[in-house]
């Protein structure tokens, strides 16, 4: 297992948009593998595998406190959503940024496990709103996308100079 390196907004790659797996093979569950260890030790609650620059539609989630849960979404399509929800979100691409969007609250979802099985799931709650904020980036959107573009300038400038200062502070 690796931990793998996670891409920030505003880098172009989180706007590629995914393809879908064809197999699902030894190399995608390593991956799965290496997302999650990538995910637990952020610590965040869902990853797409474009945040770690792998562009097809793989998405890891674990809503739960003790990290017990690990849940593995391919080639995932929502097929019926309803109502609507409002969550304060935040995203490991987009560090230190917490904002309210307004997402279905309710999702059905289907997609493939690691052992390449097809299965349907209906989510409610937290794990809804992480399966389309995850779906999202597969798309090549960030959640900041929602907000107005003056709030997502003034994130884009903020990242840019924080990477900034990582890097004159690694020289
Ligand atoms: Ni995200």
């Amino acid at each position: 297992m690796a931990t793998l390196t996670i891409i920030n907004y505003p880098d172009p790659r989180l706007h590629t948009v995914a393809k879908p797996v064809l197999a699902v093979n030894d190399e995608i569950r390593q991956l799965v593998s290496d997302m999650a260890e990538t995910m637990y030790a952020a610590p965040g609650i869902g990853l797409a595998a474009t945040q770690v620059d792998q562009h097809i539609q793989l998405i890891v989630i674990d809503t739960t406190k003790e990290q017990n849960n690990l849940q593995v979404f391919i080639n995932p399509k929502i097929v019926a959503k309803s109502g609507l929800t409002e969550y304060e979100e935040g995203c490991l691409s987009v560090p230190g940024v917490y904002e309210t969007v307004t997402r279905a609250e309710n999702v059905r979802v289907e997609a493939l496990d690691e052992n390449g099985k097809k299965f349907t799931s209906d989510a409610g709650d937290l794990l809804a709103i992480c399966i389309q904020h995850e779906i999202d980036h597969l798309l090549g959107k960030v959640f900041v996308e929602y907000l107005s573009p003056l709030k997502r300038n003034r994130i884009r400038k903020r990242l840019i100079k924080q990477a900034r200062e990582f890097e004159k502070n690694a020289d």
